[in-house]
């Protein structure tokens, strides 16, 4: 009796990153292309990528078995969004059009309008409507092909909200198809009934972080002029560490201001922006063991420089792409216009582009089983309906899928 639970027959071709685990430099281009391909999948998990012959002998579907035209169609892993802020309620649409006008992303923020006035809406609104707003953006991000994706806090500052926030983030994850990987960011920003930043993260160290940590996987920090400087990122991320949080860094956005060496001498996971990163910061990075997770929908958002991917790539760092979906840098939830982004604006090739989405963004949040189509990997599959894998970048805003798989289901 064959163990096959899904079966997606005669695809032109099933495309996956190639290797295991994070794709370094030029490894990052590198595929793994059956064409023409079928994908046999048992429980959660792939059992077999390749010839249609070949896997329609060894893995046949058996009579309750779900199947899949793939015929004229593609085969791809399904996306990993490794940094989102899909934890918010109210919008920043005034401040959109304020921007139109001149005014800069910064200049609002110190005005006390920006991520503020967010959390101003965030910590008025009740755990159930903030869980159900985070339902609403999973469903977005699904529908552009995201099937696991990293949510972070970061709107609430204090403590009953920021715990309200990742509840919020759980309860919401328990009851959506989309996986999703908690993150703790307190230290957003330095909220008002703070007297100094060095006091805010004392407070969150102290009363936030305990509880925070048994409901999320990483920490974050912007570290950033207006937000927090290198001595109070260190005490935070040191503490969270401390907790067992794997460490996530908001660096080099607009200044660089040592967010790359603190993440590199703190072996944290990721440095995420890098719009402001020079020559010497890229090749440090590239160097080591963090990730550099790129967000180019943000700088098209506002306008601002592009970060140095091909400096990263080509000094051998570990590249990885996102979204930022937030209500005000970044208001974007589609991974497809982020890797079309990646291939015009920062000269990545497609295929690095789609690592970067999936294989890499799923070792940023410590997933080793995700991101891949290969046999063993959970069973997340989409079915592109396009003759070619490279139409998910290339056709702007026009990413349809056939069919999507998620931990071997068919969703409908
Ligand atoms: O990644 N830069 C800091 N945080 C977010 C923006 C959050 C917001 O503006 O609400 C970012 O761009
Ligand atoms: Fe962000």
């Amino acid at each position: 009796m064959s163990g096959t639970t899904l079966f997606i027959h005669d695809l032109n071709a099933a495309v996956s990153p190639a290797g295991t685990g994070p794709l370094r430099g030029a490894a990052l281009g590198e595929l793994e292309v059956h064409a023409p391909a079928s994908v046999a999948v048992s429980g959660e998990k792939i059992l077999a990528v390749g010839d249609p012959k070949e896997v329609l002998r060894e893995h046949p579907p058996g009579p309750d078995c779900v199947e899949v035209d793939g015929r004229g169609r593609v085969a791809l892993p399904g996306l990993v969004d490794c940094h989102t802020h899909a934890c918010f309620l109210g919008d920043r649409a005034r401040e959109f059009e304020l921007r139109a006008g001149g005014a800069s992303y910064e200049e609002l923020h110190a005005a006390g309008g920006g991520i503020l006035s967010t959390v101003e809406a965030t910590r008025a609104g009740s755990e159930a409507e903030l869980a159900a707003a985070v339902k609403r953006h999973l469903d977005w991000m699904l529908e552009h092909g995201t099937t696991t994706a990293e949510v972070k806090s970061g709107y609430g500052l204090d403590r009953d909200s920021e715990l309200k926030m990742l509840r919020a983030i759980v309860r919401a994850a328990a009851e959506h198809a989309v996986d999703v990987s908690p993150t703790f960011l307190g230290a957003h920003t330095v909220a008002p009934e703070f007297g100094s930043a060095a006091e805010h993260v004392e407070y969150l160290v102290r009363e936030v972080l305990p509880e925070a940590a048994r409901h999320a996987s990483a920490a974050d920090i912007f570290l950033e002029r207006g937000s927090f400087e290198a001595p109070e990122a260190r005490r935070y991320l040191e503490a969270a560490r401390e907790r067992g949080l794997a460490l996530r860094l908001h660096g080099d956005q607009f200044s660089e201001r040592g967010a790359v060496p603190l993440a590199v001498e703190l072996g944290a996971r990721s440095v995420d922006h890098l719009e402001a990163t020079g020559e010497e910061g890229a090749q440090l990075l590239a160097r080591s063991g963090v990730a550099a997770v790129l967000l180019p929908a943000c700088a098209l958002f506002l306008d601002l420089p592009l970060p140095p991917a091909r400096a990263l790539i080509g000094a051998g760092g570990i590249v990885a792409l996102a979204t930022d979906f937030n209500p005000g840098s970044a208001f974007c939830e589609s991974l497809p216009l982020v890797m079309n982004l990646a291939c015009t604006r920062l000269k990545m090739t497609p295929a690095e582009a789609l690592a970067a989405s999936t294989a890499n963004a799923a070792h940023v949040l410590g997933l080793g089983d995700v991101g891949r189509l290969a046999p063993g990997y959970r069973a997340d599959v989409l079915v592109l309906d396009a003759p070619d894998w490279r139409h998910l970048a290339y056709h702007l805003g026009g990413d349809r899928f056939a069919a999507k798989v998620k931990a071997g289901r068919l969703l409908a």
